[in-house]
């Protein structure tokens, strides 16, 4: 099973709809998708319209023991009306996990243990994370075999990203194998000169690790939110969802250069 994580420290960049939208073309073409919500909004989780105020189970249940077994964990698993795709949703008791867990030894792997309980019946594995840096966080990238970051092509979204690519640095002390990681533009717009610049600059800046697909602005993603669907569902020939297929091909490619482990 393929593990990848999507995060950023920032809101609203595009996490929540690079996860739905590529579980929807991974699923599209027969992979069998675990989605993880470690996001306390529930995000992922209302899109495919649970209410992360009302589920009694969650990943939350995770923390609860340091023992994570593997009928419990699938016990924790959604449905979503997408063939191929199910969910391990959020609940907003995932808030106070932060102030829980801190102090506890060895939270940080409870999120990998739960999904090599459940390898063998999914191709990938998809997480959306919280845009805090926090137990949550350091759990989808521990989990991870690769990393998305998405940005929004703006200057402001820079900055932001400095302190993600930190946040990278700092995990891959502590990791055995180096996190590899792919930054996805997000939130293009070619007719305006800050999205032209910024991704310029993220360019210059971050030349091995940016994608080479841009996600541009598409209202789309918006309705197909509104309705629930994966985004392909509502409109496979949309031009956000094109440049999401490339990002996939793209990711798809290296994993068979065997570039990314796992
Ligand atoms: N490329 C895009 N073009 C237009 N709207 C987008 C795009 N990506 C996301 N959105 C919309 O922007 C909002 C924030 O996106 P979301 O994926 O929830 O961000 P995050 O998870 O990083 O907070 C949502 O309403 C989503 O539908
Ligand atoms: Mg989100």
């Amino acid at each position: 099973m393929q593990v990848w994580a999507v995060a950023n420290q920032k809101g609203g960049v595009g996490k929540t709809t690079t996860v739905v939208t590529l579980a929807g073309l991974l699923a599209e073409v027969g992979y069998k998708v675990l989605l993880v919500d470690l996001d306390p909004h529930g995000s992922l989780t209302s899109y495919f319209r649970y209410d992360p105020d009302e589920l009694e189970h969650s990943v939350y249940d995770l923390f609860e023991q340091l023992q994570v077994e593997p009928e419990r964990t699938r016990g924790l698993i959604l449905d979503t009306n997408r063939e191929g795709v199910d969910l391990m949703p959020a609940s907003t008791a995932l808030a106070t996990l932060e102030r829980r867990a801190v102090g506890k030894e060895g939270m940080g792997l409870q999120v990998a243990k739960a999904l090599a309980t459940q390898k063998q019946s999914y191709d990938f594995a998809l997480i959306d994370s919280p845009p805090v840096l926090g137990v949550l966080m350091v759990n989808a990238l521990a989990a991870c075999n690769h990393l998305l970051v998405p940005v929004q092509t703006e200057f402001l979204a820079l900055k932001g990203l400095q302190r993600m690519i930190r946040t990278i640095e700092m995990v891959n002390r502590a990791r055995r194998n180096k996190l590899e990681y792919t930054i996805v533009p997000t939130f293009y717009d070619r007719r305006t000169q800050a999205s032209v610049s910024s991704l310029r600059e993220l360019h210059r800046l971050y030349e091995e690790n940016i994608s080479s697909a841009v996600v541009p602005i598409d209202t789309k993603f918006r309705n197909a939110s509104l309705k629930g669907l994966v985004p392909s569902s509502l409109d496979a020939g949309s031009r956000g969802v094109h440049a999401y297929a490339k990002l996939l091909r793209n990711l798809l490619e290296r994993r068979r250069q065997g570039k990314v482990d796992g």
